[in-house]
């Protein structure tokens, strides 16, 4: 497995392997690998020839008051993860390679970048799409894995690819879990054991929504507020944001009768936190 710093040099190494026929499967993360990073390299290391994975923690996705500065950085054992994944190469830029003096050109993915997380997040999802836009263009690959676990940000990318034709296709994850039901996030390592516990209430929410659109309500208000006071029923834990929206452009439905995303977002303590589900009764 190599690992390579610098863009130009990533570019150069996977220019002679695409010219030998090999297709290429990128699995962007930015480090602090776990076993939902992992299905995605897994699947990618299935599908291609050659898997690269990317490792940036990109500055610009993290608002002022947010955990830029303690997101977990290990990288020695990033690089023994993805070495016995059998990932081929491991691009893990500087900021000041990728961010050059006078960067000034973004990627705005109008409409569904101002809602739900970036709505709390603003300017988060033009700093995600820029970043995939570049990473893209450094690795050129055939497959772009991401996690259903961010389901907006996928959504999001998987609308850049279309609108600026990126020759890419996109593949989408099942969020990975552990066995209690909490969605595996880097971000969990900041939680104390008591939030832990605490931090189940998404997932339980999630089953909440489900077994009620089962039993046959369709009124995504009640639903969406039965949601809500299961979560408020627990201390030291507050709400962004339960929604229940549309799969084409996040737009909150009034009546469960199409397919839909249910999704939140709850601070445990100062972590906060997001879970989503797909559901497909009509
Ligand atoms: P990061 O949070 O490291 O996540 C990298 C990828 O792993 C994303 O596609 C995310 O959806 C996926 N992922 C995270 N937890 C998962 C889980 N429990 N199950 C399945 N997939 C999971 O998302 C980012 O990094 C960044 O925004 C990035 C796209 C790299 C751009 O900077």
């Amino acid at each position: 497995m190599k690992v390579i710093a610098h863009p130009d040099k990533l570019n150069k190494a996977l220019k002679g392997l695409k010219h030998r026929g090999a297709n290429i499967g990128f699995v962007p993360t930015m480090g602090a690998l776990h076993l939902g990073h992992l299905s995605l390299i897994k699947q990618a290391v299935r599908d291609n020839k050659i898997v690269v994975v990317s490792i940036f923690v990109n500055p610009a996705q993290f608002g002022p008051k947010e955990d830029l500065h303690k997101y977990p950085r290990p990288l020695k054992r990033d690089l023994a993860l993805c070495k016995a994944a059998g990932v081929d190469l491991v691009f893990c830029p500087q900021q000041k390679s990728m961010y050059l003096p006078g960067f000034a050109t973004y990627v705005e993915v109008n409409g569904m970048s101002n809602l739900l997380c970036g709505a709390a997040r603003p300017g988060h999802f033009r700093a995600v799409a820029t970043v995939v836009a570049k990473l893209l263009n450094i690795v050129r690959p055939d497959l772009l894995y991401l996690g259903q676990k961010d389901a907006q940000q996928a959504m999001i990318i998987k609308k850049m690819v279309r609108d600026l034709n990126f020759p890419v296709k996109v593949k989408v994850v099942p969020t990975v879990r552990q066995i209690d039901g909490l969605a595996l996030s880097s971000r969990n390592a900041y939680l104390t054991s008591a939030e832990k516990i605490k931090a189940l209430v998404l997932v339980k929410a999630l089953l909440l929504a489900k077994s009620l659109i089962v039993h046959g309500q369709r009124d995504a208000g009640r639903i969406i507020r039965r949601m809500k006071e299961l979560i408020n029923k627990k201390q030291q834990v507050k709400i962004d944001y339960v929604a229940i929206v549309d799969l084409a452009e996040l737009k909150p439905v009034k009546k469960i009768n199409q397919p839909c995303l249910i999704a939140l977002a709850v601070y445990i303590g100062k972590t906060r936190l997001i879970d989503n589900g797909i559901v497909n009764y009509v």
